[in-house]
């Protein structure tokens, strides 16, 4: 394909840009030197249409409903992996060796337990306090825990940091439930494998013995394999834009967490099991649509659409599987639940409104379902979905660093606010009546304060 020329309205060529190709997927014009050479910059918000990086970890393609890490198609992966197989692939490229595998199973395991004095960290919050507000900021925390590895232009120390947030992000995480429902911490057992350890710090209490069901840590096998990565999201974006600036990796991952906690990124999975529940019957089914089509309401199908998928989500598919999988044999069948989800999916689907705008469940539509299967509470699923997430961000913010291409993150804008103006004293200030828009209902300074209620 020849490059891309931009023309003025007269005609003029403005710019010629080269066409870059990957190895799947659409071409992307090279504006790199537009701003210098032309003048002119490029306008996208959302980046909808925008390659912020190569990358060769995960590949999508929407129309088709495909989704492949590192080439492998994700439904293969859940089928044949375990998650740390699929950690390595992510973040090396390749599926291991089995010796390959053993030494990196051994190395992430031995990080599995946190620093003694983290713990005290956790007792600041209220123990009411949302998980991923205890999550950021223990995972912030890390940085100043672990500084021996924060050396993002050492590759050593950029290795035993991805091992210690692989290896603690299940700990942390159990961590701030236990805190949450006012149980003792339990330490990890690193006899175990991966998802049973974390079922094992989630579930278990000194009283009592607890065996790990094995159905249930394949189930929470599947669950972080699909949402281990997903390419430049929001969350992943916004890990390589604070990586950018050579941020250690703990203080990136946490930014990586605060975005993810989002209602419309990994809020959503939360979002869904309260939205289905707020419907309950199948008889508010049709008002629950009526609203979700309706551009006054604020309401949305919560787990319908996405930004890249326009056919099935290939991880809706392989969650719903998922989930039936448990039901039959944790013998939960009938569940009222997955009957509202799949007659609220039957109905969206045959509804113009969903069916024009190519609106399908994605993985969150089905992921909470089987999160709250596995006996975990609502507050508790986005926790989960960053615990997976971390080996994505982790490899993003790898490749990152050891692309030659990457520069600081630094978007331009089209400014369209006042020009140039001489300073107004106060005094002379609002004499034409006109005052800047401000929120009202905001509590009026002597009114008592809220903060610390
Ligand atoms: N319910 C009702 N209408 C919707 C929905 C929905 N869930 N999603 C999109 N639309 C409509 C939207 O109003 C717009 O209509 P119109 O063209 O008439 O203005 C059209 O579909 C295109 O939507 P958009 O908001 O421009 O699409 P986007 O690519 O900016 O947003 C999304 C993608 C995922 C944020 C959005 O579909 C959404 O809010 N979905 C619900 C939240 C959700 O399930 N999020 C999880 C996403 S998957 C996991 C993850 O990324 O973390």
């Amino acid at each position: 394909m020849a490059d891309y020329t931009l023309h003025d309205d007269a005609g003029k060529e403005i710019a010629r840009l080269p066409l870059l190709h990957g190895t799947l997927g659409s071409a992307a014009a090279d504006v790199r030197r537009l701003l210098d050479d032309s003048g002119i910059t490029t306008y996208d918000p959302g980046f909808s249409s925008t390659a912020s990086c190569s990358s060769a970890i995960t590949f999508i393609d929407g129309d088709q409903g495909v989704l492949l890490y590192r080439g492998y198609p994700i439904d293969d992966l859940v089928e044949k992996s375990d998650f740390v197989e699929v950690a390595y692939l992510l973040l090396f490229g390749e599926l291991p060796s089995d010796a390959e595998l053993r030494n990196f199973s051994r190395d992430v395991t031995l990080h599995t337990m946190v620093h003694e004095q983290l713990s005290t960290f956790y007792r600041g919050f209220r123990r009411d306090a949302h998980p991923m507000a205890v999550l950021l900021g223990v995972v912030g925390a890390l940085s100043a825990f672990y500084p021996d590895s924060i050396d993002v232009f050492d590759p050593l120390q950029r290795l035993i940091s991805i091992e210690r947030l692989i290896a603690k992000m299940p700990t942390i995480t159990a961590m701030a439930y236990k805190y949450t429902i006012g149980q003792p911490f339990v330490y990890p057992r690193n006899d175990l494998d991966y998802c049973s350890n974390f079922l094992h710090m989630m579930f278990s209490v000194p009283a009592e013995p607890y065996t790990v069901n094995p159905l249930l840590a394949k189930a929470m096998n599947a669950l972080l394999i699909v949402m281990a990565d997903h390419e430049q999201n929001a969350s992943t974006s916004t890990v390589r834009t604070v990586g950018s600036s050579r941020a250690n990796p703990f203080a990136c991952i946490a930014a990586g967490i605060s975005s993810l906690w989002g209602p419309i990124h990994g809020g959503a999975n939360e979002a869904v099991v309260a939205m289905l529940v707020g419907i309950g019957t199948k008889a508010n089914l049709a008002d629950a649509i009526r609203r979700a089509k309706d551009k006054d309401d604020p309401f949305r199908l919560m787990g319908f659409g996405h930004r890249v998928y326009k056919s099935y989500d290939p991880r809706a598919k392989v969650m719903r599987r998922i989930y039936e999988e448990l039901l039959a044999e944790l013998d939960l069948a009938d569940d009222p639940l997955f009957e509202l989800a799949k007659e609220l999916e039957r109905r969206a689907l045959e509804d113009d409104y969903f069916v024009s705008r190519k609106l399908y469940p994605n993985v969150d539509f089905y992921s909470g379902l089987v999160m709250k299967a596995l006996g975990i509470p609502l507050n508790m699923f986005t926790a989960i979905f960053a615990l997976s997430r971390t080996v994505g961000w982790l490899s993003h913010w790898k490749e990152m660093i050891e692309d030659q291409d990457q520069r600081i993150a630094r978007p331009r804008q089209i400014y369209v606010g006042a020009t140039q103006r001489p300073y107004v004293g106060i005094a002379q200030r609002r004499l034409d009546g006109a005052a800047p828009k401000m929120p009202t209902g905001r509590p009026m300074p002597s009114e008592p304060s809220i903060v610390g209620g």
